[in-house]
């Protein structure tokens, strides 16, 4: 979408704000404007719906070229800078402009999007802070393609790939691992889950120092399950569909990485993406298995679909050798974070309550929201194994606390650093009436840009 700070020329919807009309378009004398409702009292969290109506609407009439006027969005309410609320209007623009369709036979017309926007009054500052919030959408758009490509077109060979077109003519150092270097590093656990599929798996390193030279790393982890078949605790037909998107987390990290490099950012930045397929064949792990992972503690099997925590116990150490200011992992862990919160925020988990605060923040000044939830010592007594140290699920097969025992299983891993686990199984697809298309979110990389960017 091209974003112009002119007046437009002709063929264009004028978009007008306004708390009495109903969303309708009016066309008179030639003038076609798009009357886009708005409540009265305005909030951040209905902005973004606002902002993202818009696009709807003038899809919804074949527009491919609107104008407003920035001083329109201005609204009382809301304390914003005119920069915040440029980013904001950037970004939400080109993320609600987003579809799938590559699949798709193009029709005659072409699909219906919108091309061009004209913002209007704007400074240069705020035309800045616009194109800023421009890019990091494209970034999230890039990440809900990823997602969104079919398992049989996104295998870790694939997603290694894509990470290297991800960062292309940029600053940062993509390493790939494959399995016979992950088992010379013990990396067991990777291994182990990975065996199941004919697809080899990965490990995909991506390094950005961006900082000053000694300044310690912030580690980014991502899960990277290019499908969950379960394993031999083999998912029920319904379950199985989306489950291409299991590698959402990895793909938030490779995108996150490749927008921290575009923006220089002056921090060092270290992506780290454990990239495996979770099938069900003669060369499984089993349940009943016990793993020794990289970190010398052996993992008791309990149920093969518990894949992500297994692969992420490994990824967790690797990240130790960096020496790391803070580990962030992202991961669609769990089917329960989304029975405890909806899927309107993302759970989080963290050793750190400022970590917490920040990520909170982060969330809310983004829109890609997020909750915490306890992780308590006493928790880690559901997880102690018979045969190995931990289990990963709950000993005694309880459907309670399903997110905690996950996180609680990766606190197992972590070794004298901040550390925090986002769930985003909740988020993982967007839902009806958040005026953006079905299919992948590319949650949370405005949050994880955000938090990196006003990391102190
Ligand atoms: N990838 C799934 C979690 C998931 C489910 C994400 C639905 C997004 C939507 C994960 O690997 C999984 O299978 N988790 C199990 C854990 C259980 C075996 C303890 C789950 O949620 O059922
Ligand atoms: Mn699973
Ligand atoms: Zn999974």
């Amino acid at each position: 979408m091209k974003i112009n700070f002119t007046k437009p020329k002709n063929d264009v919807f004028m978009v007008s704000i306004s708390s009495k009309n109903t969303n309708e378009i009016i066309k008179e004398k030639g003038i076609k404007t798009l009357y886009l409702k708005c409540e009265e009292e305005m909030s951040l969290r209905k902005l973004f719906l606002l902002i993202r109506k818009m696009v709807v609407m003038a899809k919804g009439v074949k527009a491919e070229k609107i104008t407003f006027n920035f001083e329109d969005f201005r609204f009382k309410g809301l304390k914003l800078n005119d920069e915040k609320l440029g980013e904001i209007i950037g970004s939400q623009l080109d993320f609600a402009n987003y579809e799938f369709n590559i699949y798709k036979t193009k029709p005659k017309e072409g699909f219906t999007e919108l091309k061009e926007v004209f913002i209007l009054n704007v400074s240069k500052e705020v035309e800045k802070a616009i194109l800023k919030g421009s890019i990091i959408a494209q970034e999230v758009n890039n990440t809900r393609t990823l997602a969104n490509t079919p398992g049989g077109d996104m295998t870790p060979t694939i997603l290694a790939q894509k990470a290297k077109e991800a960062v292309k003519g940029l600053s940062v150092k993509v390493t790939v691992l494959g399995e016979k270097e992950m088992e010379k590093l013990k990396m067991q656990a990777i291994v182990s889950v990975g065996r199941g599929s004919d697809e080899e798996s990965k490990f995909i390193i991506m390094e950005y120092l961006g900082g000053p030279k000694n300044e310690k790393p912030i580690i980014l982890v991502g899960k990277g399950v290019t499908f969950d078949a379960g394993g031999i605790n083999l998912k029920p037909s319904s379950s199985l569909l989306g489950m291409n998107m299991d590698m959402s987390g990895g793909a938030s990290v490779i995108h996150t990485i490749a927008l921290a490099s575009k923006m220089k950012l002056k921090k060092n930045i270290i992506g780290l993406v454990p990239s495996v397929e979770n099938m069900a064949s003669g060369k499984s792990y089993r349940p009943g298995d016990v793993i020794r992972s990289m970190s010398g503690q052996t993992i008791e099997i309990l149920n093969t679909d518990a894949e992500g925590r297994v692969i992420l116990a490994d990824a967790l150490t690797y990240a130790q050798k960096y020496n790391p200011e803070v580990v962030i992992d992202v991961a669609t862990l769990t089917g329960a974070a989304a029975v405890a919160l909806g899927e309107r925020a993302s759970a989080i988990f963290t050793n750190d309550d400022e970590l917490a605060k920040d990520l909170e923040k982060a969330g809310e000044e983004t829109g890609d929201y997020v909750w915490r939830l306890p992780m308590w010592e006493e928790y880690e007594n559901e997880i102690k194994g018979s045969l190995g140290d931990w289990t990963n699920v709950h000993n005694k097969d309880s459907r309670y606390g399903g997110a905690i025992y996950g996180a609680i299983f990766l606190h197992q891993f972590i070794k004298g650093y901040k550390w925090a686990h986002i769930d985003i199984a909740p988020r993982m697809t967007s839902m009806a009436g958040e005026n953006l298309a079905p299919g992948a979110l590319g949650s949370p990389v405005r949050l994880l840009y955000k938090f990196i960017e006003e990391l102190k």
